[in-house]
């Protein structure tokens, strides 16, 4: 079964270099008209130029496939707006949107101005949103929609020095967890794409044989996967070098510790029982977490 996007459009922000591009090259390829975003950048985020999405525009023109580029930095809600009335005027609806644009501003806590986290919030986090914004209405009234947000090890484990990266990289999948629950209804799929890819963003980390396997294409076959018609919804696919894996949240079942006993003592006591991993479970939502704990009371109360 060959997976095509053909009279779908697709939305690839920060598609003018790394991975942003190699997803838009590929959806391009296998049929799919893409705006090509990108504010064309220094990887700290600062400057601009649209010489980036324009080129990969022209890539995808000459291997016969149908782009345009836009500019928009997307931290700012009204020029997101435009990228998206743009993809309107020439093809009339967006089925595709990949949150991919980011920036790194990498210090210490210690070190880091507040205005190096903000800004690192405001590209990654207000970036997907107002991205995801500006097509949900769009893709409710489709009743169809395919949104992947770009996550990170970095947010999900942590890494020494991206206090700001990894706490954005977190917020994107509070943000998937709510619209997988309110798209659903329109068949709007949310998932979330964990890489690790040879990009400008990591070549000064690892050695260049390093970053030769660290392929954007290994990558890219994850993030199609994700955006596809047969699409899972609410999975996080961890790719790189070729590896593909799953991270997923679990609650452990828990214990109850009754009125009177409720006591730091008793928590340290019962730790072995709230570590236990047997019936661990996965939450549908955060109201299952007070409903299961609720139930958990009621069951162990005792009669007056
Ligand atoms: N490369 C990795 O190993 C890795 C690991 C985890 C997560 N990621 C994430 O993958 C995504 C792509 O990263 P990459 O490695 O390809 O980096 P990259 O620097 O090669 O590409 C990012 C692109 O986003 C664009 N961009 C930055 N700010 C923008 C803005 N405000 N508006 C529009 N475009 C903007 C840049 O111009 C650039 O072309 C990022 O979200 C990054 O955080 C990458």
């Amino acid at each position: 079964m060959s997976v095509r996007f053909d009279g779908q459009v697709a939305i690839v922000t920060g598609a003018g270099n790394g991975l942003g591009k190699s997803h838009a090259l590929e959806l391009a390829a296998r049929g799919a008209k893409v705006v090509v975003n990108d504010l064309g950048g220094a990887r700290d985020g600062s400057g601009a130029s649209s010489e980036a999405a324009q080129a990969v525009v022209r890539e995808i023109e000459s291997n016969g496939g149908e782009a345009i580029a836009h500019g928009a930095n997307v931290a700012n809600y009204a020029e997101v707006e435009d990228m998206v009335q743009q993809a309107m005027n020439k093809w009339g609806r967006v089925d595709i949107l990949i949150n991919n644009a980011g920036i790194l501003r990498d210090k210490t806590f210690a070190k880091m101005e507040l205005a190096d986290f903000q800004l690192v919030m405001d590209v990654h986090v207000m970036g997907s949103v107002n991205c995801t914004k500006a097509v949900w209405e769009i893709m409710r009234a489709q009743n169809y929609g395919r949104i992947v947000m770009t996550t990170s090890s970095s947010g999900m484990y942590g890494n020494f020095g991206q206090s700001n990266y990894g706490a954005a990289k977190m917020a994107v999948l509070g943000l998937m967890n709510t619209l997988v629950l309110e798209g659903a209804k329109y068949d709007i799929r949310v998932n979330a794409l964990a890489p690790t890819a040879g990009t400008r963003m990591t070549e000064d980390l690892m050695p260049p044989e390093v970053l030769a396997m660290l392929t954007p294409e290994s990558v890219t076959a994850g993030a199609l996967t994700l955006c596809q018609k047969d699409a899972p919804n609410r999975f996080i696919l961890c790719a790189g070098a070729g590896g593909y894996a799953s991270t997923r949240l679990f609650e452990t079942a828990g214990t109850f510790i009754s009125t009177e006993e409720q006591s730091p003592e008793a928590v340290i006591a019962s730790w072995d029982k709230i570590c236990d991993q047997s019936g661990q479970a996965e939450l549908a939502s955060g109201a299952g977490q007070t409903e299961k704990f609720l139930t958990m009371a009621m069951t162990n109360a005792q009669p007056a």
